[in-house]
């Protein structure tokens, strides 16, 4: 099947599960920010998502939501130029992911590390829509036909599976309807590490509060955070290969060249050389200078309830304009009677 059939489209999707941290600024919604004017930008609030390991109460959901696209908005998309919308408004992903679900084998399922890492033990008593999630996720990739998916390198699986549903449909099918889409991981913080622990990744879901940097966090918790990240005793090198198993001195050299823009070697020639105490505060004024008018505007943004919502209801129907068609062909081509 030939991709260059297809015009390069991005989608991509965070889920509205309340606090965006450091990691999805840097793994995700900055690279969303980049990809802007290069070619179309579809990024949506992947709320049915949202609802997959527990039901939250509505209030925090629609806070939540509210808060993510207060998020987007204050970090740069713009919801002129990009697609920006939330996915139970747009009832084709809903409508798409049950195709999906009958292309799936339940193998492919059953092999998503991050199935097994939420479902854990207790996988009898996780929700089905956690299990089909995947197949919901390739939804609402293919019901844009998009070609790139950036995102940080936890979803890379995910991705991967989407190419499998999408060539199983054109190979059951007969057609070559669905592009194969591509993951996009680029740059040097596709896996931003906790603070306290460079093994493991930064995630609103850790219990410390100490392992992330919330969007939200002010000038003081930022500083605080950094001043008592997990370090080792050595000053920093002055080339990469001098970051080799030094996980958690990795992780700080990565933050900095990626709030920086710049590449870890070209940091390093700086910084090498110099001691934790030195580097902390040069890394905690970065932070607050790129997220302090970040977090200002997303509070901002939050007092317009109002103005966010109307934003999100004209980028639903943007979208839908683009997966009516693409879902209405899909039925078609299974056979559905229109
Ligand atoms: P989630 O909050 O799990 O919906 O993730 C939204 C996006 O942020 C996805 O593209 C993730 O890969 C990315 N992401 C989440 N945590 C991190 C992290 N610690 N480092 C890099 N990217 C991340
Ligand atoms: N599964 C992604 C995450 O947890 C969120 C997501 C849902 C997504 N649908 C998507 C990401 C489509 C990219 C494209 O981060």
């Amino acid at each position: 099947m030939s991709e260059a059939a297809f015009t390069p489209r991005i989608f991509s999707g965070i889920q509205p599960s309340g606090g965006l941290t450091l990691g999805n600024y840097l793994g995700a919604i900055k690279r969303f920010v980049a990809e802007q004017g290069k070619m179309e930008t579809i990024y949506c609030i992947v709320d049915q998502h949202a609802i997959t390991a527990t039901l939250p109460e509505p209030g925090t959901l629609r806070r939540n939501t509210r808060e993510l696209a207060a998020g987007y908005i204050a970090s740069g998309i713009d919801p002129e130029q990009s697609i920006l919308f939330n996915q139970s408004q747009v009832a084709e992903h809903a409508q798409l992911g049950w195709i999906f679900n009958c292309v799936a084998r339940m193998g492919w399922m059953q092999r998503m590390t991050q199935w097994k890492d939420k479902a854990g033990k207790n996988s009898q008593n996780a929700s089905l829509g956690l299990f089909a999630y995947p197949a919901l996720m390739a939804a609402d990739i293919l019901l844009y036909h998009a070609t790139h998916v950036p995102v940080g390198e936890d979803q890379k699986q995910h991705v991967e599976l989407t190419r499998d549903i999408a060539a199983k449909f054109n190979h059951d099918y007969g057609v070559a309807f669905f592009p194969l889409a591509e993951p996009v991981i680029e740059g040097v913080a596709t896996r931003v590490m906790s603070l306290r622990d460079g093994s493991k990744k930064m995630s609103k879901s850790d219990p410390s509060d100490m392992s992330r940097i919330n969007m939200t966090d002010d000038a003081d918790a930022i500083a605080t955070k950094i001043r008592k990240a997990k370090t080792d005793p050595d000053a920093l090198p002055s080339e990469a290969a001098g970051l080799e198993g030094r996980s958690e001195a990795r992780n700080l050299v990565n933050i900095y060249a990626a709030l920086s823009d710049r590449d870890v070697d070209s940091v390093l020639r700086d910084v090498g050389g110099k001691a934790f105490s030195e580097f902390k505060p040069m890394l905690s004024d970065l932070a607050v200078e790129k997220l302090a008018p970040i977090s200002s505007e997303m509070a901002r943004l939050m007092q317009q309830p109002d103005e966010i919502d109307a934003i999100l209801s004209r980028g639903a129907d943007r979208a839908r304009a683009i997966a009516a068609p693409i879902l209405a062909r899909t039925y078609e081509i299974v056979g559905m009677v229109r």
